[in-house]
């Protein structure tokens, strides 16, 4: 059955994603987004898509954007870890008073489900791995912590007002139009662009650090799942796979036929370790069984950026 759903930051990288998973289901499809970072080329034309120009963080604009919708996507945020440290106010601004005027705006228009972008920023750095969700929470930035008081306000908005929420927690989400150029790129992005142009990936430290890499087209259809099912609290999003960023240069080299050899920088500071994300809750209550492997995903991705070179952004959207 098709539904009217409103995507917030739908213009960015997974909202992108997460709008034409929605829409190859059938739904109806509105975007809010302020297009401060997120593309209008990111998404298609498309006559059950409609586009809102405006700001979370605005009252006026997020009840416009939600007249007669019944599910909600929240995705728009200030996505920097970088810039929460420098400019702590307008990050919480964004990403705590933005979902706050969603959240509470989800109750106004009685809307049926609420599924939002958290992050394994709330972890900060593991006791365990792998991290599961009742893992204790000590967040090392102010961005992992605006997505925990997300949570909790998630929580408690489904405790006063019976609203139905769930919290993604992604890992690291890669796939096609992250841009390489942004200041907040993910290291996949800027390790497949140094090497399409035959420059030496820079590592910070030793390469041996690990990550869960997820491709954004399952981050996609985890999202579209999620706002279907009954499901409360939070949940990974992740694929229960380590590669370390040595393994990721050798794979991008093999695919790309290339052999560059990675320049090493000092490791960035609060940089942590080793991230991997437990899956059973994942597997559990949304079947997302058979994660894309990271080489199909990197293939995916080399692929996509070919046919976009050659044909232009239109032709080169993913399904
Ligand atoms: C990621 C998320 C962040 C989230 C955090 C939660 C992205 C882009 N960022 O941060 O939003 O809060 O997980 O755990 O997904 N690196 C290099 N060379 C580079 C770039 C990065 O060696 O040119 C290294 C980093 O030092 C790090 C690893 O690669 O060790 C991954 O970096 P990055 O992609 O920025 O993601 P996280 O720091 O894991």
């Amino acid at each position: 059955m098709s539904a009217t759903i409103l995507v917030t930051g739908g213009a960015g990288f997974i909202g992108s994603h997460s709008v034409d998973q929605l829409l190859s289901e059938g739904h109806h499809v509105r975007v809010l987004d302020n297009f401060s970072s997120g593309k209008k080329r990111n998404l298609p034309e498309h006559p059950r898509l409609e586009i809102v120009t405006g700001d979370v963080r605005n009252r006026a604009d997020v009840d416009r954007a939600m007249d007669g919708v019944e599910r909600c996507l929240h995705l728009a945020a200030q996505v920097s870890v970088a810039r929460s440290v420098s400019h702590p106010d307008e990050s919480a601004q964004h990403n705590v008073m933005g979902t706050l005027q969603v959240l509470h705006a989800a109750c106004r228009h009685g809307l049926s489900r609420v599924v939002y972008a958290s992050s394994a920023a709330v972890y900060g750095t593991p006791e365990n791995l792998p991290l599961s969700e009742g893992a204790r929470l000590r967040p090392l930035s102010p961005y992992g912590l605006e997505k925990w008081i997300n949570e909790r306000y998630a929580s408690l908005q489904h405790q006063l007002h019976g609203l139905s929420t769930l919290g993604f927690r992604y890992f690291n989400v890669y796939g096609p139009r992250q841009d390489p150029q942004s200041p907040y790129a993910g290291v996949i992005a800027l390790f497949v662009d140094a090497l399409r142009h035959n420059r030496s990936p820079t590592v910070f430290g030793d390469g041996g650090q690990t990550r869960d890499f997820v491709f954004v087209a399952d981050v996609a259809r985890m999202n579209a799942r999620a706002l279907f099912s009954e499901h409360q609290g939070v949940c990974n999003l992740a694929t229960g796979k380590a590669s370390s960023l040595l393994d990721l240069i050798a794979a991008l080299n093999t695919l790309l036929e290339s052999q560059q050899v990675p320049r090493f920088d000092a490791p960035r500071s609060e940089d942590i370790r080793h991230s991997l994300g437990a899956t059973a809750r994942l597997h559990k209550w949304f079947g997302l069984k058979e994660p894309r492997s990271l080489e199909d995903g990197l293939k995916a991705l080399i692929e996509h950026d070919a046919r976009w070179t050659a044909q232009g952004p239109q032709e080169g959207q993913m399904a």
